[in-house]
Parts: C-alpha cells; sequence; structure tokens
C-alpha cells in the first residue's frame, strides 16, 4: 500500500441520557440506549498516516508519546480498520486535545471518533456516517455519539450491525449550552471502561435499565418540543440514576466532592427561582450546567461566585466529526 495520510476533528458530547454498562463489553453493546449533545468547545484533532517503513504503531497525544494501555488502545482500534481495509501496515498517529490544560476534561468520545475518521479515511475506506459511528464504538463507547452531528441517540441494540449513534436533532434545531463547573482537574481514579464492568453489581442497575426507554422518550420529546423545563427534569434524574448505581457498585465509585453537591443544589435553587438551567455528572466530579444560550452568562457569572469552583467553560452545540485535509 502507498503510504495515506489523513486528518479530522471531532467533537466530544454530554450525554443528557446516560450509557452506563454494557451487555456485551468486548463489542461494546450498552445496556441501554443513550442520548447526548456534541460540545463544541472540547475537541481532538488527529492526523493517521499509515507508513511502510514502520515496524510499530506510533502514538503522540497532545506532544507526549503514549505508552502502555493507551497505546495499545489506540493500537487495537487502528487493527480494526486495518482488518476492514486489508491492509497491515503501521500507523503514526498525532493527536491534539484543545481542552483546556488539567480540567479534567479528557474525553474517549472525540479521540475515537476523531481517530476512526482520519484513520478510515488513510487507509482508503469510504464509509457512511453510520458505518464510522459503528466502528468509533469500538474504540469507546460515547465515541459512536461523536460522529453524527448535533443531539445523537445510540440505540441499544444487540447486534454489533445495528448498534451506532444517529442525529435526531441537527445541532441548530436547539440553541441550548453547556455551562460547565470545573471543581476538580485532577485525572479520575476509575475510568468509564472499568466503570461499566461494575455496573451489573449495583443491585440498581437493572431498575435503572428497566426504566430508561421511558425517560429516553421523555428526554426526546423535551428535545423535539423545546420544552426545558421537562428536559430539566429528565436528564437530572437520569444523571442522578446513574451515580445511584455507582454508588452502590462494589466496590462503590464516588466521583462527587463537596463543590458537586454545592453546585448541583445551587442549579436547583435557581431554576425555583425562575432560570431554566439543570445539572447533569459523567463519571467524574465536574458539573454541565445545561441552559438555553440567553441564561448562559448569567449561569456562568453565578458558577465564578461558588466556592469549589474553579474554572467554568461555556460551550455551543457541535456538529459532526469530519475530515480536515
Ligand atoms: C458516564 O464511552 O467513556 O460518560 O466505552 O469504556 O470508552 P468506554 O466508556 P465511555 O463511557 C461514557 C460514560 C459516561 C456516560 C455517557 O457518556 O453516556
Amino acid at each position: 500500500m502507498q503510504d495515506r495520510k489523513a486528518t479530522s476533528i471531532a467533537f466530544s458530547n454530554i450525554a443528557l441520557i446516560k450509557y452506563w454498562g454494557n451487555r456485551d463489553h468486548a463489542l461494546r453493546l450498552p445496556s441501554n440506549s443513550s442520548l447526548s449533545m456534541n460540545i463544541a468547545a472540547l475537541t481532538t484533532t488527529t492526523t493517521v498516516e499509515f507508513r511502510s517503513d514502520l515496524a510499530n504503531d506510533v502514538v503522540q497525544i497532545d506532544d507526549a508519546q503514549a505508552c502502555g494501555s493507551a497505546h495499545d488502545r489506540v493500537a487495537a482500534h487502528l487493527d480494526r480498520v486495518r482488518a476492514l481495509a486489508g491492509i497491515t501496515t503501521k500507523a503514526n498517529v498525532i493527536s491534539y486535545n484543545n481542552f483546556p490544560a488539567g480540567t479534567g476534561l479528557a474525553s474517549s468520545a472525540s479521540a475515537f471518533a476523531a481517530l476512526t475518521v482520519a484513520a478510515c479515511a488513510a487507509a482508503g475506506l469510504q464509509l457512511s456516517t453510520d458505518e464510522l459511528s459503528r466502528l468509533a464504538r469500538r474504540g469507546s463507547g460515547s465515541a459512536c455519539r461523536s460522529v453524527p452531528a448535533g443531539f445523537v441517540l445510540w440505540d441499544a441494540c444487540a447486534e454489533d450491525n445495528c448498534s451506532f449513534g444517529r442525529t435526531i436533532a441537527a445541532a441548530d434545531h436547539w440553541d441550548l449550552r453547556d455551562v460547565v463547573a470545573i471543581v476538580e482537574s485532577a485525572h479520575k481514579a476509575t475510568g468509564s471502561t472499568e466503570g461499566h464492568w461494575l455496573a451489573d453489581t449495583s443491585p440498581l442497575q437493572a431498575a435503572r435499565v428497566a426504566s430508561t426507554p421511558a425517560r429516553l422518550e421523555r428526554c426526546k420529546a423535551a428535545l423535539l418540543s423545546r420544552d426545558f423545563s421537562a428536559l430539566a427534569q429528565v436528564i437530572e434524574e437520569d444523571a442522578l440514576m446513574m451515580h445511584a448505581v455507582m454508588l452502590t457498585s462494589t466496590p462503590s465509585l464516588l466521583y462527587w466532592r463537596p463543590a458537586t453537591l454545592a453546585v448541583m443544589q445551587a442549579v436547583r435553587t435557581w431554576r425555583e427561582d425562575g432560570m431554566p438551567v439543570a445539572f447533569t455528572i459523567d463519571a467524574g466530579p465536574n458539573v454541565h450546567c445545561i441552559c438555553p444560550a440567553d441564561s448562559a452568562s448569567r449561569v456562568e457569572t453565578l458558577l465564578h461566585f461558588l466556592a469549589g469552583v474553579e474554572r467554568v467553560l461555556v460551550s455551543r452545540i457541535g456538529e459532526g466529526a469530519r475530515l480536515t485535509s
């Protein structure tokens, strides 16, 4: 094969209905459907070059050489692309996150979405958005939701070939903002991959999974009709259901810090006072405050006043992953 190179950009995403637990860990087939929106302010840009002079894949992330499990996870994903393309050539991968350094916002979603799009193009594969999303899922579950644009639904489907993200509303369907309160920048103790394995140790996981379809329908309806108060209700409920599972897993996963709870309580008070804002939290202590665009600067200002909030980042809804060269 001729040496081939491609560069892509992908946005991270924040789940409004969470993915937590797998029915098949190897294939990353999730226990339940999830729904997210892409975050325009958090991007990964990745260049993949297949080079016949390389004996091994070389992976560089934010100017540092990746080794150990971080390298192997990327190499395993490149193997999937090589298998599809019928090649064995090793690759040089250079990846940059634009996330402000040390914000605790590093995301496997944008990383594997960008890697999938760049690697497939560099390998000469021409895949549809659905196929790219499905492939990205194998690298990181939430990455399948960063391939398509805007508001994305990942349907829990029992088979590999039907498990991928698809856009249910364009990025400009509803001008929401994600105002992220960063309360801790340190790397999280237990990553999502390990967390997905622990989900089924919680007696609450079965109840969470069984009740997700109803929340998903409420969330979809709220989104499509732009009903913020219905959206606020359901996304907080869903995030708390996931954290209830985390807290009651063996071992227990407690991601919150005192400032996490302070932000959650403040958001509830602001909403009672009439401001449209709701929280959601992933596998970490930082709080994503979702609100309509015209409330974002007020939410940002109020967050700055809360003790324990280190930084605040405001983002629009992002497009899908794409090639830049
Ligand atoms: C809490 O997609 O990061 O953010 O498939 O192991 O890479 P892997 O897990 P990942 O899990 C995301 C978990 C979550 C909720 C969500 O994004 O839906």
